[in-house]
């Protein structure tokens, strides 16, 4: 069988339904609504982060996050370190082909200003299990003040395709109860 032409050759010049007009303006109408209820999220949702952003060369933005990696790490995962900064110093994390890098270790109740930026590619910052999501782009730097509440094993994933391996871009913040011990010493030598 083959496709035959409509029977009104022009057939977009016919009036509109009027059923069909009421569905468009609704949805038109919803689509305002909601672009507009935005703002109302930012106040009422408990995912919208208070957040600042600031223009920056991504290759800046590594050296800070590979000089706060060195002052503060504390041991290494597989060959990623683990920084703990003490309390009062930023902190810093970077999305890069593929991982989030360096893992973290915080304290809970302890406000941080959290820097976190990449230096390659667009990935979506996801906090699991409490779903916070940032994308996060290359020249762009977050800056997000946040109070770890609960102690325990965060990870992070990427949300935001960026390629072959991004199923696999991963990393971690450790959480902990206890004040910085003071044998936890920062080993600066070797990287
Ligand atoms: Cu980074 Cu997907």
């Amino acid at each position: 069988m083959s496709v035959t032409p409509p029977q009104h050759r022009i057939w977009w010049n016919e009036r509109i339904e009027k059923v069909e007009l009421i569905w468009i303006v609704i949805a038109f109408l919803w689509g305002v609504f909601m672009f507009c209820f935005m703002i109302a999220w930012h106040f009422i949702g408990q995912q919208n982060l208070n957040k600042e952003a600031y223009r920056i060369a991504p290759s800046n933005y590594n050296d800070k996050v590979e000089d706060f990696a060195k002052k503060y790490t504390v041991r290494e995962e597989q060959g990623v370190p683990v920084v703990k900064p003490p309390a009062g110093v930023d902190v810093y994390l970077l999305g890069r082909l593929w991982q989030w890098w360096p893992i973290l270790e915080l304290e809970k109740g302890v406000s941080r200003r959290i820097h976190l930026s990449s230096v390659d590619w667009q990935h979506g910052s996801s906090l699991q299990p409490v779903n916070i999501n940032i994308q996060v782009h290359p020249g762009y730097e977050h800056v997000i003040t946040l109070t770890p509440t609960e102690a325990g094993e965060f990870a992070i994933i990427c949300n935001e395709f960026c390629g072959i391996g991004h199923h696999t871009m991963t990393g971690k913040i450790y959480v902990t109860d206890r004040k910085q011990a003071a044998t936890d010493q920062p080993v600066a030598q070797g990287r």
